[in-house]
């Protein structure tokens, strides 16, 4: 038995300390390279090999160890991405000879065996690269993937990502072979009770690298991320910061907008950070009317990036919602990250042009991305088309409020989407939460979220879908919640009409709202299976939606705070619960388009609300 002094003792805790910082450090994801689309990109998408392992059997021992754990995982690990050297090697799985699906993509949509699959798939891609600058640095890019990632590169592990609907990268320069690299991912999409969302949603659970996955090639020294707005309640005034990464020393940091005549430096400190302000009269503000994007350059030290940005100011006064100092009124429509035509999760830039056309049909000036972070090419898009934008973070229903590894899963995901998109123009409001039943902790555990969200961003808007009671009176709803006080904009979700009474219990509801702030629904709807007809009392006729949209708006037109809505929803989506046979089919029928993409009554309805309230708002200053 070796006998250790204690200094040699102290010592080996200590190295282990040290090991074990270094380890865990790399096995999260680095920090977030803003602004994908203005980098240099080699596109992993296209076909991946794959193999399905419900027991995880490529991750864990049969005593259930993990593999990337151990010093040596043998040929258990299906990470190591093995082929048999000669016939007497035991090897029970091989990637080259799996089948393929297609990245990005949900695998519940690309095979019938994988419609309802929860569960681990491994994907490996096989990829060969050569930086194009000697020491330039590379990394690997997902735009998401639901819902737990590990990802390894040549057998060695990157690190590991939670949460399938936000972006993390890895750095790979130092795993990088010319030829023949093996990336390879585990996807874990169950459901947990522990995260966010947790174990019970109305929407299907796809699987998979959801998202694009790139390789990233970067100088050195490169801009990382950076925020570029105008300053709270300035329209004359772009302020905010640049962050380098690899910068050894301060470096000159330089922000550029031809248009509007700015080029300035500025200094970055010891971290590589540089804050700026910049006045400048010209601005030409963007709105959903006047979508005005400037180009902007941020160089430093032979790097840079280039950007598309519009500044805007959003704020509310009193009950009104203003945009550019205007008083706006919000024609929203909620929409689901699906393409119903195509069916699975949508991903593409023209997935994101068709859904936002759809909303334009409508006569919408803002979308609510439901109930999760969307795709960015949704957010450019939206920058582009002129479409203002609710996001929101998976906090949905009944969270583990008291869980704080789930508070932690909550924060991360928030700040990945708020650093990915804190300089879209479209984006106004930050959604904490959606029905979250009331209690202490839940009021604590959003209370902390609208904190760190406010933190990151003391421009846009909070809110959330806030809690309904009934009132003494009979048909009296009254919107009171804790968190009313730490949200900007009022919002809830109603269904007086479907799933509590009838159609004509809207016209005798009364609503008691008593906070001096802008009032929002963010949801109202009925189900109806597109063609099918009927009279107006029965359920899942057109006829009947269309009566629910009618009396609905005439009801919420009431309410004096009243100043945007996004009805309940944009096209009919795939869920697991929606199971009535001939009508639903798993699918959840309260779309304005049906699953085909054809308009039903009730869009009509919505849109002749739209051109009236777009009238109406016309003149207000
Ligand atoms: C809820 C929930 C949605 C759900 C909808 C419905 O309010 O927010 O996610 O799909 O109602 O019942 O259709």
């Amino acid at each position: 038995m070796t006998k250790y002094s204690s200094k040699a003792n102290t010592f080996s805790v200590l190295a282990s300390i040290f090991t074990l910082l270094l380890v865990s450090n790399s096995l999260s994801a680095n920090k977030l390279i803003q602004n994908i689309p203005g980098r240099d990109v080699f596109t992993l998408n296209g076909k991946w090999n794959y193999i399905i392992d419900p027991y995880e059997t490529g991750f864990f021992d049969y005593r259930y160890e993990a593999f990337d754990k151990m010093k040596n995982p043998g040929n258990g690990a299906f990470f190591l991405d093995k082929t048999p050297k000669d016939g007497s090697e035991l090897i029970e799985y091989s990637f080259d000879k799996s089948p393929t699906l297609i990245v990005p993509g949900d695998w519940n949509s690309q095979d019938d065996k994988l419609l309802y699959y929860e569960g681990t798939i491994w994907y490996r891609r096989k990829f060969d690269y050569t930086p194009k600058v000697a020491d330039n640095r590379v990394f690997v890019h997902f735009g998401a993937a639901n819902y737990e990632s590990h990802v390894y590169l040549n057998g060695k592990k990157l690190g590991s990502h939670i949460g399938g609907f936000t972006p993390f990268n890895f750095e790979i320069t130092k795993l990088l072979k010319p030829q023949n690299n093996s990336l390879v991912v585990k996807v874990d999409n169950k459901r947990k009770r522990e995260g966010v969302p947790t174990l019970n949603t109305d929407w299907w659970n796809y699987g998979g690298l959801t998202r694009d996955v790139s390789i990233v090639e970067m100088p050195s020294v490169f801009v990382e991320d950076y925020l570029v707005q105008l300053k709270k309640g300035t329209t004359d005034e772009i302020a905010g910061y640049v962050q380098l990464n690899g910068a050894q020393q301060t470096e000159n940091v330089k922000i550029e907008i031809p248009e509007l005549k700015i080029a300035t430096e500025i200094k970055a400190d010891s971290t590589g950070k540089a804050f700026f302000s910049i006045k400048n009269k010209k601005i030409n503000c963007w709105s959903p009317e006047n979508p005005k994007l400037y180009d902007v350059i941020i160089s430093a030290d032979g790097t840079k990036v280039t950007d598309k940005i519009g500044f805007r100011t959003i704020e509310t006064r009193g009950t009104d919602i203003l945009l550019n100092g205007k008083s706006v009124f919000l024609r929203g429509i909620c929409i689901h990250e699906e393409n119903a035509l195509r069916g699975g999760r949508a991903y593409s830039e023209s997935d994101a042009v068709m859904l936002l056309n759809s909303a334009k049909e409508l006569g919408c000036n803002y979308v609510r991305l439901a109930h999760y972070p969307h795709s960015e090419y949704m957010l450019r898009k939206a920058d582009e088309m002129g479409m203002l934008v609710w996001e929101e973070n998976p906090v949905y229903w009944t969270i583990q409020w008291e869980n704080p590894e789930t508070l932690k899963n909550a924060k991360n995901q928030l700040t990945e989407v708020m650093t990915r998109d804190k300089n879209r123009a479209s984006v106004i409001i930050w959604s904490m939460a959606n029905e979250t039943p009331v209690s202490d902790a839940r009021n604590n555990f959003l209370k902390e979220l609208a904190a760190h969200a406010r933190s990151m961003d003391n421009t846009r808007l909070l809110s959330a879908a806030l809690e309904v009671h009934g009132g003494k009176k009979p048909a009296e709803k009254v919107v009171e919640d804790f968190f009313a006080d730490y949200v900007d904009i009022v919002n809830f979700n109603e269904y007086v009409g479907w799933y509590d009474g009838m159609p004509e219990k809207c016209d005798r509801t009364e609503w008691t709202i008593k906070y001096n702030k802008p009032v929002m629904i963010s949801e109202f709807g009925a189900g109806a299976l597109q063609g099918n007809h009927g009279d107006i009392n029965t359920r899942f006729t057109e006829e009947h939606q269309a009566d629910l949209y009618n009396r609905t708006l005439q009801m919420l037109s009431k309410i004096p705070q009243f100043r945007g809505v996004s009805p309940w929803i944009l096209y009919d989506f795939r869920s697991p619960k929606r199971v009535l046979p001939g009508i639903q089919d798993g699918w959840n029928r309260k779309g304005v388009f049906g699953q085909n993409g054809t308009k039903k009554q009730a869009f009509f309805v919505l849109r002749d609300f739209y051109l009236k309230k777009e009238a109406e708002y016309k003149g207000v200053k």
